[in-house]
């Protein structure tokens, strides 16, 4: 008999509700993957205004899950559980999820389980490349989080093994981005940019990376404010910014530190496989660098789809069905959402 999740995720500027069949053997199939984004309304602020976000979700939860039960070609019935979002994110736009999920929960007579946030970037790799092995390494690089993770278990066991101490990687496209005069979201742009640029042209600052530096922290607004440094000094002497030049640097800066650090971790705890997800993982040098380097180490390398590394609710439904085969306890229907949720 197989059991059909329905996720939900409004931590941040995406409202989604993501369908998938669990099966007996523990295989996790996607049925439906719909997102309402609130980007553009951000865009003229260059972040996530927290009370846009909130009222965007209101609005759009209940037309995307319409959306998902038609893709999927299910009814509201159909499901057997529900998974959403608890935490780490917006505390408003977290609320408007789980107050949604409890109510579907509520009305259809089904399980609710509160999940993280993070720990659903990992899982959604399984919708695309099966079943996760053991033990796996994380690299969650968002607008939101940088951070390496030790997963034993998807459904109950990960471990922090190092974090930003300040800007997360997106967040230091976002803001780069900004200085070149690109659009928001930055990290597109930079990464098009970054094409015809030449990456060698400038050295950019690597943080966190001199020897008495913690081994697997990030450090990027040394690297933000070296950039913008750099462009007010050229714009100074009356030169034109090398956009390409600073855009390709900037990347391979961010790239090289992230894909280092992961490597040396993954050696560290002897973990053989590195899933790197999260907004950022759609970088083209990101990806490619870390192919290299992985390689290099005998590391096998999962990165899921650009569509499933972005926030979406399938992330959620993915971790809410390694969370109901794990028979991990179910929430309360007085859970709350928590903004700061560990893993
Ligand atoms: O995971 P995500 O959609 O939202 C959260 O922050 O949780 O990630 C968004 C971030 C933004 O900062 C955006 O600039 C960055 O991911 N991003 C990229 C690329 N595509 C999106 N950064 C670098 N290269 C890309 N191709
Ligand atoms: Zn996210």
């Amino acid at each position: 008999m197989s059991r059909i999740i329905m996720g939900i995720e409004s931590s941040c500027d995406e409202t989604g509700v993501g369908l998938v069949r669990l099966s007996d053997d523990g295989t996790v199939e996607l049925l439906a993957d719909e997102v309402a984004s609130s980007v553009d309304q951000h865009a003229r602020f260059g972040g996530v205004v927290p009370e846009v976000a909130s009222r965007a979700h209101l609005e759009a939860m209940v037309p995307t899950a319409e959306r998902a039960f038609a893709t999927a070609g299910l009814k509201l019935s159909d499901v057997d559980a529900i998974a959403v979002t608890a935490g780490p994110g917006l505390a408003g736009a977290l609320l408007v999820g789980v107050s949604a999920a409890k109510a579907y929960a509520t009305a259809l007579d089904v399980p609710l389980y509160g999940v993280n946030h993070l720990a659903g970037h990992i899982a959604v790799d399984t919708l695309q490349h099966g079943p996760l092995p053991s033990l796996v390494l994380a690299l969650l690089v968002s607008g939101g989080h940088t951070q390496l993770l030790r997963v034993d278990d998807i459904a109950s066991k990960i471990t922090e093994l190092g974090s930003t101490v300040d800007d997360a990687a997106g967040e230091a496209y976002d803001k780069v981005a900004r200085v070149l005069d690109l659009p928001y979201p930055g990290g597109p742009p930079i990464d098009k940019a970054a094409r015809e640029g030449n990456p060698s042209a400038i050295a950019f600052p690597r943080g966190m990376t001199g020897p008495r530096d913690a081994k697997f922290d990030f450090s990027f607004s040394g690297l933000k404010t070296a950039v913008a440094r750099w462009v007010e000094k050229t714009e100074r002497g009356g030169a034109e910014v090398p956009v390409n030049d600073v855009a390709a640097s900037f990347q391979e800066a961010v790239a090289d530190v992230l894909t280092a650090k992961a490597v040396r971790a993954a050696k560290d705890q002897g973990i053989g496989t590195l899933v790197i997800s999260g907004g950022v993982a759609a970088n083209s040098r990101l990806s490619s660098l870390a192919a290299e380097r992985c390689a290099a180490a005998g590391i096998e390398l999962r990165v899921p789809r650009p569509r499933l590394c972005t926030d979406n609710g399938a992330m959620i439904a993915a971790l809410g069905a390694h969370v109901v085969a794990a028979d991990r306890p179910v929430a309360p229907l007085d859970f709350s959402a928590n903004p700061a949720l560990p893993v």
